[in-house]
């Protein structure tokens, strides 16, 4: 028997959608996703440069002729993101979505963490998603309304900020849980402004960030996975064109965690 899974398409020609991390993993598969939906991208640098160039190149070819730009970006140092975004709006691009994807997730046990360590994950992950928030919505208040809104917002969160699952991962599950709260509290400050404020929560995700999990962690949470595998990243970019493009949606953290015990 053929079995067939209904697809959704998108449209994001004539806008642009800012992308943290874009150069790889998750933010690059969603970059991906927009270009080949018709949309330009402008994505945050990889600090390797090889890695920025080939994400470039891969978004110019699935979409000849839309606008693909890459500005650096360090989340956790204000003055960064605010010339990010100033270089954003030097450009002259209408800043129409922003999916914020940049973070990291170091594991080391909890005894062994150290408040060097602690700050860090907090200040890229738990801080950077504030700058980030606060300077894309700096601009887009200044936007004309489409149907009403002037842009959208969608945060990558994680599971692990809702349901921690792993004592190696404390100061990533703080920042985490931090980031949907900001979720939440970012979506109340900028309504009043025009803007939509989501946030996509992935479980286990196959990309470079988990590169460095112990096997025995992998094997023990892929046991838990009700869907009996990971996700790619193009299954997570293809709810984030869900959620920037639901019309009654403000405020929700989405789980795409294929079942999890
Ligand atoms: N993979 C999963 O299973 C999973 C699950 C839940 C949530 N997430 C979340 O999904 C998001 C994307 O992760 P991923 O899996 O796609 O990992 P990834 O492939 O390692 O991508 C992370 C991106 O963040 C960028 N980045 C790291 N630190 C930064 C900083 N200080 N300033 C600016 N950019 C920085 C990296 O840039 P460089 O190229 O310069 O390193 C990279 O582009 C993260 O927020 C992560 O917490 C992932």
């Amino acid at each position: 028997m053929t079995t067939t899974v209904a697809r959704a398409s998108f449209d994001f020609s004539g806008t642009t959608t800012v992308i943290t991390g874009g150069a790889s993993g998750i933010g690059l598969s969603c970059a991906e996703a927009i270009a080949r939906a018709g949309g330009g991208v402008i994505i945050s640098s990889s600090r390797n440069p090889a890695k920025t160039d080939a994400a470039l190149q891969r978004l110019r070819a699935l979409a000849p002729g839309v606008p693909m730009s890459a500005h650096p970006c360090e989340v956790g140092d204000e003055a960064s993101v605010a010339g990010f975004f100033g270089a954003i709006a030097a450009g002259g691009a209408r800043v129409d979505h922003l999916i914020h994807s940049a973070g990291v997730s170091p594991n080391t046990d909890f005894l062994a963490q150290t408040q060097a360590e602690w700050d860090q994950v907090h200040n890229i992950n738990a801080t950077g998603s504030f700058l980030v928030t606060k300077h894309a919505a700096g601009l887009m208040r200044h936007n004309e309304p489409v149907e009403g809104w002037r842009g959208r917002i969608v945060l990558i969160t994680s599971t692990n900020g809702i349901n921690s699952n792993d004592p190696v991962s404390a100061h990533y599950d703080s920042s985490k849980a931090g980031n949907n709260m900001l979720v939440r509290n970012a979506a109340e400050a900028l309504a009043p402004l025009g803007i939509v404020v989501n946030g996509l929560a992935p479980g286990w995700i196959n990309t470079a960030l988990n590169a460095t999990l112990p096997p025995e962690v992998r094997a023990r949470e892929s046991a838990k996975i009700w869907m009996q595998r990971w996700a790619e990243p193009g299954e997570v970019a293809t709810a984030a064109l869900h959620v920037l493009t639901l019309p009654y949606y403000m405020a929700q953290v989405l789980l795409v965690d294929g079942g999890y015990r």
